[in-house]
């Protein structure tokens, strides 16, 4: 793996496994009771938001508590940011401070980006969403919900996505998460089809390896994983579909159309859901929606990638040694 964790498409298809083989092993760790280990300890993870957010901030918390990090939260809002200052500055503040990786969600597409390239900071850089650009950590946790459902938790590991079919449904024009997923399931060996009113589809996703398809009843039964997408209001400045109920009646995800999907197929949402909107309240509170799972095994994901990044660049094996010494460790 590489030094910083900006965009999926950093990731090979053996990077990507060997992460959620790592967030498997992570998962063991949160079915403890005491939910910790010492690997981190000493280092120090800074979360550096400069946009709202509550469930990935605090997965990566929790994520970096579980490995001892000492974790420093920095929300834009209370901060010398509202006071003006510039990215540069808040980093070389950070490294000041001897953060070892930063987490960083910005407004602006391409921020984690300068900031990993810009020489400000020595530690890792890992993107937890960037804009309308990318969510790498996201599109992990959403391949390892579907490769735990639809190939096991045991059987799962060390295997990718091959074959199976992905749909991803809604705003795909706004969201990260599309983005970053498209480019990683297609990593893993998935078929992805992405589905969107056209005038929520992104100029030049003719270049993205997926099939494009306007049709939502036609690709169900097509389908081992539907992951709708939240219609992301705050990012729209135009009217891009007709009304809400239009949107719901076309695109949204109901249990009529759930039904038409393969009995095993599971459906997925990274939140925040606008119920009733892309999804309604009966197929978000159903079992086949992963949406509560997702969030769950995020922090198994963060937890992984964090000690991808600052605990070097081992195999898969030198890892499994590494959590069988921790556990020895705790043991004794
Ligand atoms: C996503 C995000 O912020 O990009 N949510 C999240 O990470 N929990 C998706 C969204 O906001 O719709």
């Amino acid at each position: 793996m590489k030094h910083h964790l900006i965009s999926a498409a950093d990731l090979t298809r053996d990077d990507a496994v060997l992460i959620l083989d790592t967030a498997e092993e992570m998962a063991r760790v949160a079915d403890r009771p005491i939910k910790k280990l010492p690997t981190l300890r000493g280092r120090t993870v800074v979360n550096l938001f400069y946009e709202d957010s509550t469930r990935t901030r605090i997965s990566f918390e929790a994520a970096a508590k579980r490995l001892s990090a000492d974790v420093i939260n920095f929300s834009a809002k209370g901060s010398s940011v509202s006071k003006g200052e510039s990215l540069k500055d808040t980093a070389l503040t950070l490294e000041a401070m001897g953060a070892d990786a930063v987490v960083i969600r910005h407004h602006a597409s391409g921020a984690p980006y300068r900031l990993a390239n810009s020489g400000w900071i020595d530690g890792s850089v890992v993107n937890a969403g960037d804009g309308t650009h990318e969510h790498p950590t996201q599109a992990l946790l959403d391949a390892f919900t579907v490769r735990r459902r639809l190939v096991g938790r045991d059987a799962g590991m060390g295997r990718d996505l091959a074959g199976r079919r992905i749909t991803i449904v809604g705003d795909v024009l706004h969201s990260r998460v599309a983005r970053s997923n498209v480019l990683l399931l297609n990593t893993l060996g998935a078929q992805v089809t992405v589905v969107a009113p056209p005038t929520l589809v992104p100029i030049g996703v003719e270049s993205w390896p997926c099939e494009v398809s306007y049709d939502l009843d036609a690709v169900l039964p097509k389908s081992d994983a539907v992951m709708m997408l939240r219609v992301q209001r705050e990012r729209m400045n135009a009217a891009f579909f007709p009304t809400e109920r239009e949107y719901a009646r076309r695109y949204g995800l109901n249990g009529d159309r759930m039904a038409r999907m393969p009995e095993h197929a599971v459906v997925m949402h990274p939140g925040p859901m606008n119920r009733g909107m892309e999804i309604t309240a009966e197929v978000a509170d159903s079992d086949r929606c992963t949406a509560v799972e997702q969030v769950a095994n995020g922090v198994s994901i963060r937890m992984a990638v964090l000690y991808l990044l600052l605990g070097g660049n081992e195999s898969a094996a030198a890892h499994t040694s590494r959590t069988d010494a921790v556990r020895t460790e705790e043991t004794e």
